[in-house]
């Protein structure tokens, strides 16, 4: 049932010394392509990096960087050409919550890095860093890199009891 994955996806930064399946890897990266976009204009790009070198590197692409990425057997990079729409940053989201959700319904942990608006010096933004890394052409803009592979953490479903109810207003505020 959909609604357990989402309960009990949680972030996970710790995984096992084992490779996602190509198998698996299609279908995160099929979810992807299936996600909505604002006039079906899919301006986002996706780039599945299995290269441990490259992990290694990109896992410097801030400060304080997203170390545990070194150790992932898997990153998928979510990336959008911003001259197609002005929504980008909405449907390269939409696109990396479904990479997210297909990855728990697959068993596999994943963590969402922030890249879009972060730095990896003072004057270096993590994105220039990243395309420089990954050879990602000007006009794309880079929305955020999912560290994916088996949980080696064991973390809790959420409890429906403790959501933030207050929070939901029925038809005004
Ligand atoms: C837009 C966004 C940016 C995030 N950026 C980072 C990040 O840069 N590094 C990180 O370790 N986790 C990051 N996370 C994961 C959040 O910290 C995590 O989702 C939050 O603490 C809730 O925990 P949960 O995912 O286990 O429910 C990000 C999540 C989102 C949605």
């Amino acid at each position: 049932m959909l609604f357990h994955t989402i309960k009990s996806r949680r972030s996970i930064r710790r995984f096992k010394n084992q490779e996602v399946e190509k198998e698996k890897l299609d279908i995160l990266l099929k979810s992807a392509l299936l996600s909505p976009s604002s006039r079906a204009i899919r301006p986002w790009q996706f780039i599945a990096v299995t290269d441990l070198e490259l992990l290694k590197q990109l896992s410097l692409c801030r400060e304080p960087g997203p170390k545990f990425l070194a150790d992932a057997p898997l990153a998928i990079v979510v990336i959008a050409d911003r001259a197609l729409s002005d929504v980008w940053v909405e449907d390269a989201s939409i696109a990396a919550a479904f990479i997210q959700l297909t990855a728990q319904d697959l068993g596999l942990g994943s963590c969402w890095i922030q890249v879009r608006e972060r730095f990896h010096t003072e004057q270096e933004k993590a994105e220039e860093f990243i395309s420089k890394i990954l050879e990602i052409p000007e006009q794309y803009s880079v929305e955020c890199i999912l560290a994916i592979g088996y949980p080696a953490e064991d973390k809790k479903p959420y409890k429906e009891s403790e959501l933030q109810y207050q929070k939901i207003h029925y038809n005004k505020f």
